[in-house]
């Protein structure tokens, strides 16, 4: 029953939190939307340079919140890929740095496992197998999870991440950083069946076309050209409109890729996490399509959906309770496959 405190800060997040198991004491998250916003993306220099000026505070107040103190903490953990690599190297000196001054194990976490963790931190009786749909800035993965340190991707994306094109998408209609929010406020207010959007289907060499994998960058291009041929009409633009069409398009392709998968692999929950699991349009339609084929969908809270600390916690707790723990030379990396996260551990002395 390990108690763990982490660190998250692979992108605009930068986040610590100290959680026991799946139970959490403490989450605190110091976002960067506004630094970022005014360049319509994440700068990766600004990244890093406001996660050293916010680390420290963050650290100490997750440590106040429970008023824990060192002796109840059984390891220290921090995302040490994908990321930027300048921004997660903030995390992973810090992270560090409190493990040889307090004598702890030290664990270096999967981004992606972390999010895969956040559903049990909203269902701490969430048993495996069972898929995970990851939607996020960077990601669109289907992932078959069998344990902790067990993932085989079935589906991703070929191109733009689901998040990215909501984030592209935003930037074209003039909608601001981060596009996801913008667009699913203003789909509210749109006919999704306005305009009818390509949906983006990957070929397989065989003839026919893949199941699980996306292809979001057409869509993005079909929005630019219809955006294109609307503006030369001299008529308001229908943003409206035009968001809740592509909210919808992304949506529908993501639960049919999903639903397809859950029953291929004979899997009966698919947790989803990332951002754009706090998409309405997706919950919608992932809900009503997994009641249709008596499958269970598990939102976590939007909290444990966009990037903290907590998830990395839950996951760095089963990793210390199997005895894994990683050596104090573990680097950041930006990119890594999910399969590899075993190759983040070594079997404790
Ligand atoms: O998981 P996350 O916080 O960070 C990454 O690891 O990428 O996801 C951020 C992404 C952004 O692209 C943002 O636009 C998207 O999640 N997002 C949304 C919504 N809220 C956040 N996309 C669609 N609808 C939303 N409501
Ligand atoms: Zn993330």
């Amino acid at each position: 029953m390990a108690t763990v405190l982490a660190i998250e800060t692979s992108c605009d997040e930068t986040a610590v939190a100290i959680v026991n198991n799946r139970q959490i004491l403490s989450n605190i998250v110091s976002s960067q939307i506004a630094t970022h916003r005014p360049y319509g993306g994440v700068v990766p220099e600004m990244a890093s340079r406001q996660h050293v000026e916010t680390l420290n505070s963050a650290i100490a107040q997750a440590l106040q919140d429970p008023n824990i103190n060192w002796s109840a903490i059984d390891g220290i953990a921090v995302t040490c890929a994908p990321g930027l690599v300048g921004a997660l190297l903030v995390g992973l000196t810090a992270a560090k740095t409190l493990a040889i001054v307090h004598q702890k194990p030290f664990l270096g976490v999967h981004h992606l496992e972390g999010h895969i963790y956040a559903s049990y931190l909203s269902d701490p009786e969430l048993r495996t197998p069972f898929l995970c749909l990851l939607v996020s800035g960077g990601h669109t993965s289907l992932i078959y999870v069998k344990g902790c340190g067990d993932y085989t991707t079935l589906g991703q994306t070929r191109d733009d991440a689901a998040g990215e094109a909501f984030d592209k998408v935003a930037r074209l209609l003039n909608l601001g950083y981060p596009g996801g929010p913008a667009i699913d406020k203003l789909s509210h207010h749109g006919n999704p069946r306005a305009f009818a959007l390509p949906e983006g289907q990957v070929s397989l060499p065989e003839g026919g076309f893949h199941r699980y994998d996306s292809s979001f960058s057409g869509l993005k291009t079909a929005v630019l050209r219809l955006t294109q041929k609307l503006q030369q009409t001299n008529q308001p633009l229908p943003v409206d409109d035009l968001a809740a069409s592509f909210q919808e398009t992304v949506a529908k392709a993501l639960t049919k890729r999903a639903i397809a998968c859950a029953l291929d692999y004979g899997l009966s929950t698919i947790a989803v996490g990332g951002g754009v699991a706090a998409n309405s349009g997706l919950r919608h339609h992932l809900q009503a399509a997994a009641t249709e084929h008596n499958l269970r969908v598990l939102f976590p809270p939007l909290k444990f959906c966009t990037d903290n600390a907590a998830m990395i916690a839950c996951a760095a707790a089963d990793h210390l309770n199997r005895g894994h723990i990683s050596p104090l030379t573990l680097g950041a990396q930006s990119r890594m496959a999910i399969s590899d996260v075993m190759q983040l551990y070594v079997p404790a002395q």
